[in-house]
């Protein structure tokens, strides 16, 4: 597979055009960032270790019928994905209070929710990212509403899944956020990436509020020993996943 032109640079991936049309090379960058890009680093092996979780997430997933853009990754930090456009919204699903979340609403970190939120948030960082309601969202027609019911269950479904599997892994899923694209048929797949930049996850043994934090809240909130819990989460995932083949 020859690689070819650079057809879009993000904060956290690169991704290139290939020989076919609807195939994408996504190259996961070490570069990491926060609260919209003003806080900026890198997390070393970070690019490799979230291409390599979100590979077997996305493999895991379809093989429970939900479909995503993941195709194979010929390389560590690699991944082919089908193209897609991308819906401009960052879909946040929440299981217990943490970030924007009780900064918005007061309520305590930890608080256990009664059930899971899903929100929207209006992917443009010159905007910086604002909550949507569900009005706005069709004020500014960045879905159908077919496409909000679609996209809802499919993060309840895949929420479900999740918490299931990081529970095999020791962790507890406190929130993440997906991104969805449409292919050429208009078919909604789950795209983006599912790694430690993009949910919350708590060691579900370590009491510390501090020390359980295996994600990029270390990296946020300055909390240190950043890559040891990016490994860390990988051993798992890598340990879980295999246990299953
Ligand atoms: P929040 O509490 O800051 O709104 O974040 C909710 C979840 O979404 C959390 O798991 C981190 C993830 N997230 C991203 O993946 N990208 C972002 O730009 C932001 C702000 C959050």
């Amino acid at each position: 597979m020859s690689v070819h032109s650079k057809l879009y640079e993000g904060k956290a991936k690169i991704l290139y055009a290939t020989d076919a049309p609807e195939v994408l090379l996504a190259d996961f960058k070490d570069d990491a960032t926060a609260f919209n890009a003003q806080k900026r680093g890198s997390i070393i092996g970070k690019g490799a270790i979230n291409c390599t979780i979100s590979s077997r997430l996305f493999q895991q997933l379809e093989a429970v019928g939900i479909k995503t853009h993941f195709i194979d990754s010929p390389a560590p930090n690699q991944m082919r994905v089908k193209a897609v456009k991308i819906l401009p919204i960052e879909v946040v699903v929440r299981n217990i209070a943490a970030g924007s979340l009780c900064h918005q609403t007061g309520l305590p970190v930890g608080t256990v929710l009664k059930q899971p939120l899903v929100e929207f948030y209006y992917k443009n960082d010159q905007l910086g990212d604002p909550l949507l309601t569900r009005a706005r969202l069709y004020l500014m027609e960045l879905a159908t509403a077919e496409q909000v019911e679609t996209i809802t269950h499919l993060a309840l479904q895949i929420n479900e899944f999740l918490t299931n599997f990081w529970q095999q892994c020791g962790i507890t899923l406190v929130d993440f956020k997906l991104e969805f694209g449409l292919d050429s048929q208009q078919q909604v797949l789950l795209a983006d990436e599912i790694s430690p930049d993009t949910c919350r996850l708590w060691d579900t043994a370590e009491p510390d509020s501090n020390r359980r934090v295996l994600d990029k809240d270390r990296f946020r909130r300055d909390l240190g020993n950043v890559e040891d819990a990016y490994q860390e989460v990988l051993q798992r995932v890598l340990q879980v996943v295999d246990s299953k083949n």
